[in-house]
């Protein structure tokens, strides 16, 4: 059964994801330079947000409704921040992946909640993620150095940017 509430959880995600592919994609570039020791992660966590981006396409196509309109904003805000807390290195990279999949988690148990009873397909699909965004952000909290300069200041921002993003989208 497909729902309108469905389908615009299933456009956000998919936007979602699209963020999140950018982020990764500019941190390995930047990364090379900035903190080499992480790229292999990055390239790792890559590969699960373009699974997730996929996922989302095709529930949509087969839906027969069109992406987000904040999709194209998504690209650029993930390249963009991706870009930035790649060149701060390690720390800064840790942080934003900690504090976006954070806000992401949230979201996606919310949306569970909303979907369970009244969308199986859309449930199913945002169910299918859980999992690695949960690995992505234990990782990401787990590599935030305590003491470091970068984390306590970035995490707000990202958060806020995140959660601003996802407003939007549910908006559009
Ligand atoms: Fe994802
Ligand atoms: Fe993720």
């Amino acid at each position: 059964m497909s729902t309108r509430l469905g389908d615009r959880i299933l456009k956000v995600d998919h936007a979602g994801e699209h963020g999140a592919v950018n982020i990764y994609r500019a941190q390995i570039l930047v990364s090379s330079w900035t903190a080499p020791q992480l790229t292999p992660l990055l390239r790792h966590f890559l590969d699960h947000e373009l699974g997730h981006r996929a996922l989302f396409r095709d529930r949509l196509q087969a839906r027969g409704v069109r992406r987000c309109r904040s999709y194209v904003l998504c690209g650029i805000g993930g390249w963009t921040l991706g870009l930035l807390t790649g060149a701060l290195g390690s720390s800064a990279i840790a942080a934003t992946t900690y504090a976006v999949e954070s806000v992401v988690l949230a979201h996606l148990l919310e949306q569970q909640q909303q979907l369970r009873d009244t969308d199986r397909e859309a449930f199913d699909a945002v169910s299918r993620i859980v999992a690695e965004e949960q690995e992505h952000h234990d990782h990401g909290r787990d590599a935030m150095q305590a003491g470091a300069f970068w984390p306590p200041l970035l995490t707000p921002i990202v958060r806020v940017s995140t959660e601003a993003v996802i407003w939007l989208g549910m908006r559009l």
